[in-house]
C-alpha cells in the first residue's frame, strides 16, 4: 500500500484502512474548498510578498489553486479518502500539477491555522446568507402584517384568551425577534472574523511571514494576538450555534402558533395547498407538516450546541483532532437555519390564510374586554383593586348566567354600580378596546401604525444596505 506523500519518511507503514476512513474528513471538509483554495492563495501571496519565495513562484502557485478551483466547477477534482482532508488533498493536486514548487504553499503553516482559517471564511459567508434570509421571513411577517392592520386576534396568556390584539402586533413581535437574531449574528461576526493564520502549528514560526498581510487579503478584521487560542478556539463556533438555536426557537415558537391555528379547534388559518400536505390514510386532513418540521428541526441544532460544548471542555491547549468533529456540526446548524428560514418565508408568503370572519366571532364571544370595564370603573375614580373585585363579580354572574358582559342591560350595569352609563357598551366593543390601548408599543391602532411605520423603513434600509 502506498504511504502518503505528506507524511514524513518517518512512518514506514500505511493506515489500516478502516483507520484512515475513521480519520477521514474529507467526505464532509471538502465544503471548505473555496475558503482553503482562498486561504492558500491568500497564503502564498505573503510568501511571495515577504520574500520567502519569488514572486514568480507565488504566482505559480496562486495559478495552480486557481487551476484546482476550476477542475472543482467541472467535476474533474474528485479527492479520495486516501487525502485524508481537503487541505491535503488541495496540496497533493497542487504538487501533481506544478511539481516541486508545489511543495512550498506549506511554508511557514500547518493545517491548524488553516482549518481554522477556513472554517472562519466560511461561516463569515454563510452568516452573509442567513441574514438575507432572516430578513426575507421580516419581510413576508410584514407584508402580512399590513394586510391584516385591523385585523383582531384573541392575546393570550397561559394559552387561555386574555385581551384581544391587532393581528398585525402579533406578527410584528417576531419581527422585533428577528432583528435581535441579525444583531446577534452581527456581533458574534465580529469574533468569527479574525485571523488565526500565520499561527502555524501552536506556536508561531520562524520563517519570516506577516500575518497582517494574509489577513488583509481575506478580509479578517484582525489577528489573533495569542498563537496557542489562535489554533484552539473554538468559542466562535459555540456562539454562532447559540445565536443559531435562538433563531431556532423563534421560528419554533411561530411554527406552533401557525399548527394551534389551523387547527379545528381555533380554526384562526387556512393552510393554502402550496404547504400543506394530505394523509395517506384520511382523506380529510391536512397537515400543518412545515411548521411540525420547523420545530422538530431545534432538535438537531440545539444538540450541535450542545455537542460543540462537550467536544471542547476538556482539550488541553492547543489544537486536538477532536476539533474535527465541529464541521458537520456547523454545516448541518447551517443548512438547517437555512433551510427552515426559508420554509418559514414561504409559509408566511403563500402557506396562509387568516380567516377573517372566524377571528372576528373569536374575539366576540369572550370576556377578554373584562379590563376594560375595569378600566372605565377606573377612569371613574375608582381604585384599580376595587374596580378588579367589581367586574370578577360581574364576569362570574355573566358566566353563571350563560350570557357575555355586552348582553347585560344598562339597568344591570348601573345596579352593579351607578357610575356605568350608556357608553361602557361602546367600551366593551373589541375594536374599542384595542383601540383604547395606546400606551407605547401597545396594541392600540396607532401605535401599530407606528411600529409599521418603523418596519417598513427599517427594513427597506437595510436591505439597501447589503
Ligand atoms: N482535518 C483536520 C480538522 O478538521 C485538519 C487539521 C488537522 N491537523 C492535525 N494536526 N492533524 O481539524
Amino acid at each position: 500500500m502506498a504511504l502518503p506523500e505528506a507524511w514524513s519518511d518517518r512512518f514506514e507503514q500505511g493506515l489500516n484502512p478502516a483507520i484512515e476512513r475513521f480519520n477521514a474528513s474529507i467526505g464532509f471538509d471538502i465544503n471548505l474548498l473555496q475558503e482553503d483554495l482562498d486561504g492558500s492563495v491568500a497564503h502564498a501571496r505573503m510568501l511571495g510578498a515577504c520574500g520567502v519565495i519569488t514572486l514568480k513562484e507565488a504566482s505559480e502557485l496562486e495559478a495552480g489553486l486557481e487551476s484546482i478551483r476550476a477542475e472543482a466547477a467541472s467535476g474533474a477534482f474528485r479527492p479520495v479518502i486516501a487525502d485524508e482532508d481537503v487541505h491535503f488533498a488541495v496540496e497533493r493536486r497542487l504538487i501533481s500539477l506544478l511539481g516541486p514548487i508545489g511543495k512550498k504553499l506549506h511554508t511557514g503553516r500547518s493545517r491548524n491555522d488553516q482549518v481554522g482559517c477556513d472554517l472562519r471564511l466560511w461561516l463569515r459567508r454563510r452568516m452573509d446568507e442567513l441574514d438575507l434570509e432572516i430578513h426575507r421571513l421580516q419581510i413576508s411577517l410584514l407584508i402580512q402584517a399590513e394586510n391584516h392592520h385591523d385585523t383582531l386576534i384573541p392575546g393570550y396568556t397561559h394559552l387561555q384568551r386574555a385581551q384581544p390584539i391587532c393581528l398585525a402586533h402579533h406578527l410584528i413581535a417576531y419581527i422585533e425577534m428577528l432583528e435581535r437574531d441579525k444583531k446577534r449574528f452581527v456581533d458574534v461576526k465580529r469574533r468569527v472574523n479574525i485571523s488565526p493564520l500565520g499561527s502555524a502549528a501552536l506556536a508561531g514560526t520562524s520563517v519570516p511571514i506577516d500575518r497582517l498581510h494574509t489577513a488583509r487579503t481575506l478580509g479578517f478584521e484582525n489577528i489573533y494576538r495569542n498563537s496557542l487560542d489562535a489554533v484552539s478556539d473554538r468559542d466562535f463556533a459555540v456562539e454562532f450555534a447559540a445565536a443559531a438555536s435562538l433563531v431556532m426557537v423563534h421560528l419554533s415558537r411561530l411554527a406552533e402558533e401557525v399548527i394551534l391555528w389551523s387547527s379545528d379547534e381555533f380554526s384562526f388559518v387556512q393552510l393554502t395547498d402550496r404547504c400543506a400536505t394530505g394523509s395517506s390514510l384520511m382523506p380529510q386532513k391536512k397537515n400543518p407538516d412545515v411548521p411540525e418540521l420547523v420545530r422538530g428541526k431545534c432538535g438537531r441544532v440545539f444538540g450541535h450546541l450542545q455537542g460543540l460544548l462537550t467536544m471542547i471542555k476538556g482539550l488541553p491547549l492547543a489544537y486536538n483532532k477532536d476539533f474535527q468533529e465541529d464541521k458537520e456540526a456547523l454545516f448541518d446548524t447551517v443548512a438547517t437555519l437555512k433551510a427552515s428560514l426559508e420554509a418559514m418565508s414561504i409559509l408566511m408568503e403563500e402557506g396562509l390564510e387568516f380567516s377573517i370572519d372566524r377571528l372576528a366571532a373569536a374575539v366576540e364571544s369572550d370576556f377578554s374586554n373584562a379590563t376594560d370595564v375595569a378600566d372605565y370603573l377606573v377612569a371613574k375614580g375608582i381604585p384599580f383593586r376595587e374596580a378588579y373585585q367589581i367586574v370578577g363579580g360581574v364576569v362570574k354572574r355573566c358566566i353563571d348566567e350563560g350570557i357575555l358582559l355586552r348582553n347585560l342591560s344598562i339597568e344591570n350595569w348601573q345596579q352593579i354600580n351607578p357610575l356605568f352609563s350608556e357608553d361602557i357598551f361602546e367600551k366593551l366593543a373589541p375594536k374599542q378596546v384595542v383601540a383604547s390601548r395606546i400606551s407605547e408599543g401597545g396594541t392600540g391602532f396607532e401605535r401599530v401604525h407606528e411600529q409599521l411605520r418603523h418596519w417598513k423603513s427599517q427594513l427597506n434600509e437595510t436591505k439597501k444596505m447589503s
